[in-house]
This record gives structure tokens, sequence and C-alpha cells, in this order.
């Protein structure tokens, strides 16, 4: 059963319509595959099950989305279309300069447009945001946040812990409940409410389109109207050629198109070996057993202590500590004190087009990412800042209390003094495998 169907009452009653979108859409699209159909019965992804936090989102709003859809029964490839046109328009920010687009490039796989830690937004542009802008791609079969979740996909005996949502911290149910977010954020687009956002929809170039696909009187209420351009946009990255297209060289390869070269297998090997980079313990790398393409990542929320970024305006306050699942942006989970310094892992397919990695961007290439897994527990020296004795603060950015949150399984199961697990040729061919993974690549005959 797909991760989508996870047993939720909230998304028992919505799959049937949701799946029906799915296959629809498979049926309409030419030449998809076994596998690929199996990629399709699985979006849309999840159901609101939390409340988000940084705007007024409740989550009986975020039903009433679903309720509004079934009653209208908009056409998807119209909800689309409309979607790509709101994720575009600037005009929809206080700035007038920024768009869904303008942090999310589709240059960049709906990533980073640059190598920033974190992105400039808000009225005036000048505000910085406290986390690095994830790649919007292959969101499709995140599931629904769960304390306990069993993963069908692979074995559904093991009680995997927190998995799933969108954000970061998982604190997003929906990406239509997410979408709500940017476009109120006073460091994004910074509108003052949703009505702000709805007056500026009656005046889109689109506006006549919005009606058309959402019904004539779509534009007269502010609450219904902001829902349905959340609506649209979540229907907009559930565009398969845009957002999950599964072209890369590794897809090739594991449709047997393609052979990996020596140094990218050797990479792929590093990467698998539980004794080497146990990379694929996190950031799953094989096809599932019902056959689902791999994300590279199993979307759980995980403490792995990345380094304090001094960068970000949020972090000159000593006493701020960006803790995700326990807060303090994710509020549901503020006194389950396990989860904090815990993020969810991202998705690493199109990994090698970013220039800036981690969930506070502190990090800027591959090399480093993976010299820091290397060396985390043996050279902490490298990674964290000193305390006043001159001693090192190791996890410097988790107050001391949660250290014991922090991940020590391989490839952190070593010693300070230790022999870093990985040496320069395998962590330069690992490189060579993550650049597999970019979308787009052309089979060559
Ligand atoms: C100023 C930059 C910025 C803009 C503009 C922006 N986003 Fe984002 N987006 C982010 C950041 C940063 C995050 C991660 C937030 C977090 O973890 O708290 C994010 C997260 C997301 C996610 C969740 C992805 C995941 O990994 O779960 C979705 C979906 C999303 N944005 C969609 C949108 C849409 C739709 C718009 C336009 C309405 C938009 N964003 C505008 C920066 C931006
Ligand atoms: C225990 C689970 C786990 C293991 C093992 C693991 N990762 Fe990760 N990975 C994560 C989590 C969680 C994050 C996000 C952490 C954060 O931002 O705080 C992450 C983030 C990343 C990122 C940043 C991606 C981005 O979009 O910013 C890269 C690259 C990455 N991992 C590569 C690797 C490689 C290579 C290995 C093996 C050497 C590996 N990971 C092993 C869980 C894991």
């Amino acid at each position: 059963m797909p991760t989508s169907l996870m047993p939720t009452v909230k998304q028992t009653l919505t799959t049937p319509l949701i799946v029906s979108i799915g296959l629809m859409f498979c049926i309409s699209l030419a030449g998809c595959g076994e596998k690929e159909k199996k990629h399709e019965a699985q979006q849309p992804s999840t159901i609101p099950t939390t409340a988000s936090t940084n705007t007024p989102t409740k989550s009986s709003d975020q039903d009433d989305v679903y309720a509004m859809q079934s009653k209208i029964q908009p056409d998807f490839k119209k909800m689309q279309a409309l979607g790509k046109q709101i994720f575009f328009d600037p005009a929809l920010s206080a700035s007038g300069k920024m768009s869904c687009a303008s942090c999310h490039s589709p240059q960049s796989a709906f990533g980073p447009p640059n190598g920033r830690s974190v992105q400039l937004g808000g009225a005036d542009m000048t505000e910085m945001g406290t986390r690095a802008v994830p790649s919007l791609r292959y969101q499709q079969n995140v599931p629904a946040f769960s304390e306990h979740h069993f993963d069908e996909d692979f074995d559904e005996s093991v009680d995997q812990g927190a998995v799933g949502g969108h954000d970061w911290d998982g604190r997003a149910a929906t990406t239509h409940a997410q979408s709500a977010m940017p476009l109120l954020s006073k460091y994004e687009m910074a509108n003052r409410s949703q009505a702000e956002v709805v007056r500026k929809l009656r005046l889109a170039p689109y506006a006549a389109q919005f009606k058309d696909t959402f019904g004539k009187d779509a534009l007269d209420d502010d609450d219904k109207a902001f829902k349905w351009t959340t609506l649209a946009l979540e229907m907009y990255q559930q565009d398969p050629k845009e957002f999950y297209p599964y072209d890369s060289k590794y897809d090739e390869f594991l449709r047997g198109k393609v052979k990996l070269t020596k140094q990218e297998q050797h990479g792929l090997e590093v990467f698998n070996d539980p004794t080497k980079g146990n990379c694929a313990s996190c950031h799953i790398s094989r096809i599932s057993n019902t056959g689902v393409f791999p994300a590279f990542s199993d979307f759980g929320l995980i403490a792995i202590g990345v380094p304090r970024n001094q960068e970000l305006t949020v972090n000159h306050d000593p006493n701020f500590y960006d803790m995700g699942a326990c807060g303090p942006d994710r509020t549901d989970l503020k006194e389950k004190t396990q989860y904090c310094g815990a993020f969810r892992t991202p998705s690493l397919r199109n990994v090698a087009l970013r220039k800036t990695f981690f969930h506070n961007g502190k990090f800027h290439s591959l090399e480093q990412v993976i010299q820091f897994y290397s060396t985390r527990e043996t050279n902490p020296e490298k990674w964290y800042t000193k305390n006043k004795d001159g001693s090192i603060n190791q996890y410097d950015d988790l107050p001391k209390q949660y250290h014991g949150n922090i991940n020590v399984d391989a490839p952190f199961n070593r010693k300070k003094g230790d022999k870093p697990v990985l040496n320069a040729t395998e962590i330069r061919d690992m490189i060579a495998f993550l650049n597999t993974l970019t979308d787009g690549y052309v089979v060559k005959k």
C-alpha cells in the first residue's frame, strides 16, 4: 500500500478523490511505465493532520480546502495551469519583486537560485530568512507527519520513529498548508493578510483563468479565494514533468538503460556500504519492495548536529536555537524534547545543483558536507566553535541537555582521534555518484 494511504482518519476520507486524480493523470501521460504508474498512484501525498505554526492556518481550515474541492470538482489540469501562473507571479508579494520561483528556482530543481545560506525577502527584500530553501522536487511521496512511521514500501514491521511532514521540521501537513506560509511570512512574500493576497489576485492578468477554474464567484470571498490559491499551488507541484520526472542518469541506470562509470559505481558502493558512508540508511537509494523509485530520503526526522551558522541574523542572539521539530518554529512537539535538534532528512535528488546545504545553509559544497559526515566525531575541532576555556563546543547549535539526541550510528560511530571513515578517493567518487542524481539526463544512443 502506498504511503499516501497511511491510515489516519482524515486521509481515509479524502484518498479516493486523490488517488483517482493521480490515476487519471497517468492515463493521460504517454508512455507511463509500470514503475512510473506506482509513482502516479501515490500522488498527491499528504492530508492535514497537524496545524502549522507560522501562520493562522488551522487544521480545520485545511480540511475545508478538500471539502470545497470535492463539492466543485475543479479540473486537475486547469488547477495546475493556474497554480503555475501563481507560482511565478511576483506581483503577489509585498515587494512586488518576489514570487515562489525567486527562492524555488526551476533552473535549480526548484531549490535556491544562488549560494546564500538563506534567501532575502520581506517588504523591502532585506529580511533574512531563517532556513535554507529546500528543493520542491520529489515531495509527492512525503508521508504525513507521524511519530511512529511504518513504511509499507520497505519493511512494515519496523517502527521508524518520527517521519514526514513538509518543511525542515515536518510542521506543514500539506503543500497547500505550506504555501500559505511564504505568502504571509514577513521574511518572504510578506503580505499582511490573506485579503491582501486576494486583492492582488483580482487584478492579476490570470483572474479570468482563476474564475474559469474554480467558478465565477471564486474571487469574491477572501477566505475561499485564498484557499483556492493554495490548492492551485499544491496541484501545480504535482505536475510530474516539472516536479518528479525521474529522468536522472541514476534512474536510467535503475531502468537498465545506462551503465554508471567505474567512479560513479564505486561512489554508489561507498554511499550504500554500512561500514563506510552508510548514507543509504537514511537517504534510500534502492527501488522499494513495491516498485517505487528511491527519493533518496526516508523522510525521517533526525538530529545530526549540523554546526551553528553565525551568518544567520537569528543566530546573532546567543540564546536562540533553531531546534527543528521541538521548536521554536514548530510548536506542537515542544514538550517532546527527544525531538530537539531533529530535521527532516532531505532528498538528495538534484543535490549537485545546490550551493548551500543543511537546514541552516551552513555548508556550501558537497565535499564539505561529506567531510563533515566523515570527521564529525574524529575531528570535531574542524567543525565546531570553542568554549571560553579553549575546549571544543561540540554540537554548538543545540543546548547541552539535548546532545543525547544526536545520531551516533555509522558513519558517526567513531571516536576523537580515530581515522576518518572516508578517504579522499571515496569522497571524490561519492560526489561523482551524487552527480548522477541530477534530472534531465539524456541517454546517448
Ligand atoms: C524567501 C524565499 C521563499 C519564497 C519566496 C518561498 N519559499 Fe517555499 N520555502 C522556503 C524555505 C526557507 C523553506 C523551508 C522552510 C522551513 O523549513 O521552515 C520553504 C519550504 C517550502 C515547501 C516545503 C518543502 C519541504 O521540503 O517540505 C514548499 C512546498 C514550499 N516552500 C512552497 C513554496 C510556494 C508554493 C511558494 C510561493 C507561494 C514559496 N514556497 C515561496 C523559502 C521560500
Ligand atoms: C542518520 C541519518 C542520515 C545518514 C546516515 C546520512 N544522512 Fe545526510 N542528512 C540527514 C539529515 C537529517 C539531513 C538534514 C540535517 C540538517 O539539515 O540538520 C541530511 C542532509 C544531507 C545533505 C544536505 C542536503 C540539502 O538539501 O541540504 C547531504 C548532501 C547529505 N545529507 C548527504 C549524505 C551523505 C553523503 C551521507 C553518507 C556519508 C549521509 N548524508 C548520511 C540524515 C542522514
